[in-house]
């Protein structure tokens, strides 16, 4: 079977950079551009920090485009109180050599979509929406061209994680959230409900500190890092590794499970900006435009993730 190909849209973060090393480390994945976006961090350290990490992969094949340095039409918030000032606190990682691709992140998507056969490229939204929104806004030719956005961002039974409604990802750049769930485009949202369940626990950190290669004790230093946050926001053992569900789902679907649903974004109200508002039970009578995922098997997503970060140097 050919691999998939697809392109990650980050924000690295932690659990962006975990997920960036699960896809370079799988064979299943053809990983034809890196994009970057601010959230966690200002774009030039979330650009730098996808450099990093492509560099502790060895993928130096894979191109790197800077894309929005902020969301549509809100100031932009970053989370150096989860991810620290650096936005991959925990270990520190050699400045890279690896070269940023001159194409703004926006053009490559476009291009990427405009080459390549209609419905084979699938888009990997980590952080917020903007770069996507951009692309869709700007060259609506590629929608029908996207083989299916798998995202991660919002929340519903779980609430949000950056005000009570709503998650980081669709908090940051409400308007891209919207534009993205109305654009017909088929989506596939891992949502706060299953990262939730996707947890760093001591014995799964130190199961990936032993697996004896270099980036083994990486990992684990930013799961140590970024969960000491969530532990004690969540009162649990070990912090929700969210943006690392995305990538396994493309490998593993059966270890998720959801249904689709009608999805739509809160864009106008303080009080719920960015909420995501699922019609979990259907009472709207709209069409639903996107598989939420609810539920993971957690030891199988961590068994996946050990596996493949082992293939890694
Ligand atoms: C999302 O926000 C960021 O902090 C993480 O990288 C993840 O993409 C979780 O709400
Ligand atoms: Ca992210």
């Amino acid at each position: 079977m050919s691999a998939l190909s697809i392109i990650i849209d980050t924000d690295p973060g932690q659990d962006d950079a975990i997920a960036l090393l699960l896809a370079a480390a799988s064979p299943e994945l053809e990983l034809l551009g890196v994009t970057t976006v601010a959230g966690n961090v200002p774009l030039a350290l979330t650009t730098l920090n996808a450099c990093k990490v492509m560099e502790l992969a060895g993928r130096r094949d894979v191109p790197i485009c800077a894309g929005a340095d902020r969301p549509l039409d809100v100031p932009l918030v970053t989370a150096e109180h989860v991810h620290g000032d650096t936005g991959l606190n925990g270990v520190q990682l050699p400045e890279p050599t690896l070269a940023v691709d001159p194409r703004h992140a926006v053009d490559f998507i476009i291009q990427t979509l405009r080459e390549r056969e209609a419905g084979t490229v699938t888009l990997c939204p980590l952080g917020p929406l903007t770069n996507i929104a951009l692309a869709l806004r700007q060259a609506p030719d590629i929608a029908p061209r996207i083989r299916r956005i798998v995202l991660m961002g919002g929340g519903f039974f779980e609430g949000g994680n950056v005000t009570p409604a709503a998650e980081f990802n669709f908090y940051v750049d409400p308007r891209a959230a919207h534009e993205v769930f109305t654009s017909g485009v088929p989506i596939t949202m891992a949502p706060l409900d299953v990262t939730h369940e996707a947890l760093t626990t001591a014995a799964r950190i130190e199961a990936i500190r032993a697996i004896g290669n270099r980036v083994g004790p990486v990992v684990a230093a930013w799961m140590e890092f970024f969960e000491r946050y969530d532990e004690e926001k969540y009162g649990q053992d070990g912090g929700p590794l969210h943006d690392p569900c995305v990538i396994a789902w493309l490998l593993r679907p059966a270890l998720f499970s959801g249904r689709d649903c009608n999805v739509r974004i809160e864009t106008a109200s303080e009080l719920t900006r960015g909420m995501s508002v699922v019609d979990w039970w259907a009472v709207t009578g709209l069409p639903a435009n996107a598989q939420v995922l609810r539920h993971v098997d957690s030891d199988g997503f961590f068994a996946l993730l050990t596996e493949r970060l082992s293939r890694l140097g």
